[in-house]
């Protein structure tokens, strides 16, 4: 296997064939761009576990995925796509870099989900994207983003169930889309806890919050995310 493309947390794979690709999950965990970084022995396979209980249960749901079969502990395989350089975020309640542009009180719930575009370019600290510009650095169709949008949208509502069936509010969270060969728009890469907020019934944080405000037991509190996603899926 030859190693296609590396992320801060995750590695692309190509096999010899050259039509195979592989997601490798690593134990890195990174915040604030880098300003901090581990190694969190089993948070590889953690998010790898979780990332793939949950693209399941999309696909259950009717949303259209790259995902096609976990190979190993912290592989999965995925198809053929090129994925479109924006981070979609979706906000249920009030927090994180929101808070920074709107006074509102932290973690009030929003009157309806929000979708944000944000371009991926760390350099620039990912500068959020409004319609136009997103056209502008045609980046995608107007078309694409309204699907992109629509799904998001659908996406967040099965999330929001699921999670809460297991005690967990989902606060907000980042996904990527790709497209397959044909032009098709896949949701691609991970949904696990380094990419959505999590909060217990008593508010208790859960997620990569954890990592970046320095409060430990990260390892644990992924474990108890998966253990509760087993329990409901
Ligand atoms: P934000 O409030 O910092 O904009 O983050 C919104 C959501 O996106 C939150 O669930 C964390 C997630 N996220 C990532 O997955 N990767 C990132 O690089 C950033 C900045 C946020
Ligand atoms: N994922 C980003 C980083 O590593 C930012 C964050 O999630 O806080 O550095």
């Amino acid at each position: 296997m030859k190693k296609i493309g590396e992320g801060k947390t995750k590695a692309v794979f190509q096999d010899e064939t050259g039509k195979r690709y592989f997601l490798r999950f690593k134990d890195d965990i990174t915040a604030f761009n880098m300003e901090k970084h581990e190694q969190l022995q089993g948070k590889g396979a953690l998010n790898c576990d979780i990332t793939w209980m949950i693209y399941e249960h999309l696909k259950k749901n009717g949303i259209d995925t790259s995902y096609i079969a976990r190979t190993d502990e912290i592989t999965i395989e995925v198809s053929d796509v090129k994925m479109i350089p924006v981070e979609v975020v979706v906000r249920n309640r009030a927090y994180g870099s929101f808070l920074k542009r709107f006074d509102l009180v932290s973690g009030a719930k929003l009157d309806f989900p929000l979708v944000e575009f944000f371009y991926k370019d760390d350099e620039r600290n990912d500068p959020q994207l409004t319609r136009e510009l997103f056209e502008l650095m045609d980046l995608a169709t107007p078309e694409e983003i309204e699907e992109l949008k629509r799904s998001a949208k659908k996406i967040n509502g099965i999330l929001l169930a699921l999670f809460e069936s297991c005690g967990i509010s989902l606060v907000d969270f980042k996904i990527e889309f790709g497209k397959d060969p044909s032009g098709k728009l896949l949701l691609a890469d991970e949904i696990d806890p380094d990419s959505c907020r999590l909060w217990g019934q008593d508010g208790e944080m859960l997620d990569k919050e954890r990592f970046r405000k320095g409060m430990g037991k990260i390892v644990e509190s992924y474990k108890d995310i998966q253990g509760r996603l087993k329990g409901v899926l």
